[in-house]
Parts: C-alpha cells; sequence; structure tokens
C-alpha cells in the first residue's frame, strides 16, 4: 500500500480536494473494512488540511454514534435532530455553520471549535453516517469544501 499522500499544500483549495480524492479513493478501493477505511479517511483529512478535528458518526438503533476520528475526545452518542451532526442527518443535508456560538443547539465537545461542516453519507436515500469536520478558526469553510466533500461522501457510500 502506498503509505503518502501526495498534498501539494500550494495549490488551491479545490486543487488540493481535486488532488486528494482520488486519492482517498483508491485507498479505500483496495480495503472492504469500513473501519479501516473511515479512520484512513479521518486521518488523511485531518492531517491534509490541518482541521482541528475530523470524524464519523454513524446512524445505530436511532442514533448517531461516535466512529473512527482523529482530533480530541468527542461526543459519543448524537440524537436525530440535536446539535449539527444530528441536523445534517435529520435534514439530510450539509450544514455549513461559520460560527457554532451562533448555531442554536450546538453540541460543544470542544471549546476551540469555532465553526464546521457536517456532511451526511447518504445510501438508498438514508442517511448512515455523518462525516464531521471541525476548525478553530471562525469561517473556515465554505462552498468548495461543501462540493469537494459531498464528492467524498459519495465515494464513501459505496462502502455501506
Ligand atoms: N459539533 C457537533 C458535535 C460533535 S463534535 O463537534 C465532534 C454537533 O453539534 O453536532
Amino acid at each position: 500500500m502506498e503509505e503518502n499522500i501526495l498534498l501539494d499544500s500550494s495549490l488551491s483549495k479545490a486543487e488540493q480536494y481535486q488532488q486528494l480524492l482520488p486519492q482517498i479513493e483508491a485507498l479505500i478501493e483496495i480495503e472492504e473494512d469500513r473501519i479501516a477505511n473511515l479512520a484512513n479517511i479521518s486521518a488523511v483529512l485531518k492531517y491534509g488540511f490541518n482541521f482541528f478535528w475530523v470524524g464519523f458518526y454513524e446512524f445505530k438503533n436511532d442514533e448517531l454514534v461516535l466512529g473512527p476520528f482523529q482530533g480530541p475526545l468527542a461526543c459519543t452518542r448524537i440524537k436525530p435532530g440535536k446539535g449539527v451532526c444530528g441536523t445534517a442527518y435529520q435534514e439530510q443535508q450539509t450544514i455549513l455553520v461559520p460560527d457554532v456560538t451562533k448555531f442554536e443547539g450546538h453540541i460543544s465537545c470542544n471549546s476551540a471549535t469555532q465553526s464546521e461542516i457536517v456532511i451526511p453519507i447518504i445510501k438508498n436515500n438514508k442517511v448512515v453516517a455523518v462525516l464531521d469536520i471541525d476548525s478553530e478558526q471562525l469561517n473556515h469553510f465554505d462552498e468548495v469544501d461543501q462540493m469537494y466533500l459531498e464528492n467524498l461522501a459519495q465515494i464513501i457510500s459505496t462502502k455501506w
């Protein structure tokens, strides 16, 4: 297996995603175990983009349960409709939060988090998990992140 992921930080954000996504696709193509793949994807995103926290919550028995992640300790269970993750789950759409203090019901797992994006992973019209990315900077995420991360979520959904 290729141990290194190539990511040229001099490229624009869109170009960095374009460089990264095919490598992630290749990485998970050769491994069938979902946990192993989600763990590696968390690491690639966290260290590639230097995000504060990157992880997955999988929908199990009526709630979102913490899955593979990279970053500090996190909340383990989130009910549908609660927080940003539960809202993305319920609405089946990406939620961009430029300032977490302005999102009613935001679940603060770490006080350093200032902005976040949560992308649902959808399989057969059902949300099977969400990808949650947190930043220590306000307004960190935009439509470019949304577009490429939704693309990634589609790639990941093939593993369910
Ligand atoms: N921010 C999330 C909770 C999960 S932690 O940030 C890792 C939310 O409000 O759903």
